[in-house]
């Protein structure tokens, strides 16, 4: 929190020096706790200009997603009250589950780079470190197991709005869970759940956004892109990350309160995939026909060429 404080202090007097004297009265804390905040936010990539007689300017932050650099923009209650920032991760998503159960509801943890990101159907996600956007959300909601598919889409949602908040572009949810911009992927979302038959214990949404990078290996070129590819202009992944907490809390408190019915013509208006002509692999599966609707639990409901409806709880959609 005092360093959190300092930042915003340092950030509203960056025209000129503020004194320690004058820092450590508005933060009543010592003049020795001042400098070794100091200390720490240089060594977090800050830079400080210090001055013997005129005190401290901040010259620069650094573009990290650090919760110093979020918090000014955050307006949640409880969604990334409990911050975990890493710079190198195998998997945030992997941490998430190591800490569930230790940390409160609504713990996010971020990194700068992930050396095992995984996707689903056990395959893996490529992100550019500090470039992307790549966090796990923390929840720990009173609801059975199966409720579970209709809360991705509401992880869905968040994202298409948020991008909209930040970038004033229209991004479509691709069922269950893909974020498409120009016909391609810039986001994907892993939910991972622990229960027991008849509860959840945790669950834990985990949200990778292609922000700023600019190079995709050769096998995704043709299907994943990045804002800034389709905006050609970089985007702030600061203001970004904090939109989709922003958004999250608002859908979740209203998927709690209200069910995933509130939601659904939400979702249904962001659809890519309603409509369609689809092909679905659904375990060993494939099933051809027209998606028809997103039914109340978040399934996909497949009209197929006999006329059949299969309502699907997961699977892996081409349009
Ligand atoms: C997919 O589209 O297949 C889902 C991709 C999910 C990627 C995110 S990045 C943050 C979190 N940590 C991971 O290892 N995966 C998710």
């Amino acid at each position: 929190m005092l360093r959190q404080k300092l930042v915003e202090i340092l950030k509203k007097n960056r025209e000129g020096f503020i004194s320690g004297q004058k820092l450590s009265e508005i933060m009543k804390v010592s003049r020795t706790a001042i400098w070794k905040q100091i200390k720490e936010l240089e060594k977090l990539g800050y830079k400080i200009q210090a001055h013997r007689k005129l005190g401290y300017r901040l010259i620069s932050e650094p573009d990290l997603l650090i919760y110093e650099e979020i918090a000014p923009y955050l307006n949640t209650k409880f969604i990334g009250r409990n911050y975990i920032h890493k710079e190198s991760l195998s998997s945030t998503n992997d941490m998430a589950k190591e800490l569930a159960y230790k940390v409160p509801d609504g713990t996010v943890i971020v990194a700068e780079e992930q050396t095992k990101g995984r996707g689903r159907m056990g395959r893996s996600w490529f992100s550019e470190k500090s470039s992307c956007i790549l966090t796990s959300v923390i929840l720990k909601p009173q609801i059975r197991p199966e409720k579970t598919v209709a809360l991705t889409q509401v992880a869905a949602l968040t994202v298409v709005k948020a991008i909209e908040e930040v970038c004033s572009v229209k991004t479509k949810i691709k069922w269950p869970n893909d974020i498409i911009l120009n016909s391609k992927k810039v986001c994907g979302i892993l939910t991972e759940m622990s229960s027991e038959i008849d509860v959840v214990n945790y669950i834990v949404i985990g949200i990778g956004i292609n922000v700023n990078c600019t190079e995709f290996p050769d096998d995704l070129k043709e299907k994943a892109t990045s804002l800034q590819l389709e905006l050609e202009k970089p985007v702030d992944r600061k203001k970004l990350l904090a939109s989709l907490l922003n958004n999250l809390e608002i859908y979740y408190k209203e998927y709690e309160e209200k069910g995933f019915e509130s939601l659904r013509p939400l979702i249904l208006e962001n659809s890519i995939t309603i409509g369609k002509e689809v092909r679905v692999i659904y375990t060993d599966r494939e099933i051809r026909g027209q998606a028809i609707a997103i039914d109340k639990e978040g399934k996909l409901v497949i009209k197929t060429e006999k006329g059949e409806e299969i309502a699907l709880l997961s699977g892996e959609v081409s349009v």
